[in-house]
């Protein structure tokens, strides 16, 4: 490997929820006390242990040295070095810089699409388990969600079920779904007939997406990601898709994502909602962190993170079945999260889910609930960490929890 993938970060009182729960996000971890001698193992937020790419840091430290920060317009090279990604990694053509708009975060941009496409209170479509964030995003703006579950097919892999996402657009009378491609916190890197079925479907019932494609640089081997946009017609004037460099390059604290938007009315609209705060302005510095991302350098260093991460996620898979009686799971093609079920094994030793996810913190493995997710028995692991501190935290688990 070029670049590290391997170093520990010591990530403590460096501004990172990760490893320092704030009150408000400490929630269930609150009461639980940390045995002496298990450092934490940061396994939950969706942020990763690694350097960042050293252009990002050079980037912004290259402006920093001009010693004023006023009022800008973005760059060109913002929207070039956007335009030759999507090119370069999804062959996504005839991307125009007019295509492309600002915005704060991706929930942000997804409820802005929302504002745009539907009311307050009307209800938007989704699959099941859901990422935690657009549960809090739509309720917390009125939004009522309606979910489909995913089912796993004969070969443990995750599956739209297309037979009743049309009967609750159907009767719950959808016109807005939300499609999340690689699906978080399944990991599911959607084939392009999936996607073709999805689309098939909106466009019968008159449903508009909100695509969003926050990991689809983070997929794993031999794998494809297919923009949604890139599915037919309906889908790329029907679609606003939403992207950042903040999930693949872990900038999340320097703020700034990014739509694609084809289609001008949505387009318009949507621009329109987002500026409704006067809040989502980009900051300089953010700027340059994705001008810095998506340099050569860049491109070489979300191939290398991808290889790393498809390690380790064979290498938990791998020792989940083979240590871990009971806990099942389907192996991810994108995406840094493991979601597992321990319905069986909570049943047959006689043990709640709460137990388990307590054991875990007490021993140091930061992992996350996966009831808020609508999975039961379901933990949510993040594995992006060096493979030495994923070996560790198995095998504490081991040891410790199961
Ligand atoms: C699917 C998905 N969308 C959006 C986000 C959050 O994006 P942002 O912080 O830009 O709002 C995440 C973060 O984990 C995510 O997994």
């Amino acid at each position: 490997m070029k670049y590290d993938f391997e170093s520990i970060l010591d990530r403590a009182g460096k501004d990172a929820i990760a490893v320092d729960l704030p009150t408000n996000q400490a929630g269930a971890f609150k009461d639980v006390k940390r045995k002496e001698g298990f450092d934490v193992i940061p396994m939950w937020v969706a942020d990763m242990n690694f350097p960042a790419c050293p252009t990002i840091a050079e980037s912004i430290i290259e402006r920093v040295n001009h010693p004023t920060y006023g009022y800008f317009e973005p760059r060109e090279e913002y929207f070039d070095s956007i335009i030759q990604w999507h090119k370069t990694r999804n062959h996504v053509e005839g991307l125009e810089k007019k295509h492309i708009g600002y915005e704060n975060g991706v929930l942000g941009g997804v409820i802005s699409a929302l504002n745009v496409l539907a009311s307050k209170g009307d209800n938007v479509l989704l699959n099941s388990p859901t990422y935690i964030g657009f549960t809090h995003a739509l309720e917390n703006n009125g939004y009522n969600m309606v979910l489909s579950p995913l089912k796993l097919d004969e070969n443990n892999v995750w599956r739209m079920d297309y037979e009743d996402m049309e009967k609750k657009i159907v009767e719950n009378h959808i016109h807005v779904a939300i499609i999340c491609s690689p699906y978080n916190p399944c990991g599911r890197v959607w084939e392009k007939e999936e996607l073709e079925k999805a689309v098939a479907l909106f466009e019968k019932h008159n449903v508009w997406i909100v695509s969003d494609e926050i990991w689809s640089d983070i997929i794993l081997d031999g794998n494809k990601h297919i923009p949604t946009q890139s599915v037919n017609a309906y889908a790329r004037t029907h679609t606003a898709a939403m992207y950042a460099p903040s999930k693949t390059f872990n900038l999340a604290g320097l703020i700034g994502s990014y739509h694609i938007i084809y289609n001008d009315w949505l387009r318009e609209r949507v621009e329109k909602k987002s500026s409704l705060s006067h809040y989502n302005s980009m900051n300089v510095l953010s700027m340059y962190a994705l001008i810095g991302a998506y340099k050569k350098e860049g491109y070489e260093w979300a191939d290398e993170l991808c290889e790393t991460i498809t390690g380790n996620v064979n290498y938990a898979y791998d020792f989940i079945k083979e240590n871990f009686k009971g806990v099942s799971l389907a192996k991810p093609q994108g995406t840094y999260m493991l979601f597992i079920d321990c319905e069986k094994y909570c049943k047959e030793n006689n043990v709640d889910i709460e137990t388990i996810l307590h054991k875990g913190w007490e021993y140091g493995v930061y992992w996350q609930d996966g009831r808020p997710f609508h999975g039961p028995y379901s933990i949510r692991i993040n594995l992006a960490l060096p493979l030495s501190r994923v070996k560790e935290a198995f095998d504490r688990l081991k040891t410790y929890v199961f």
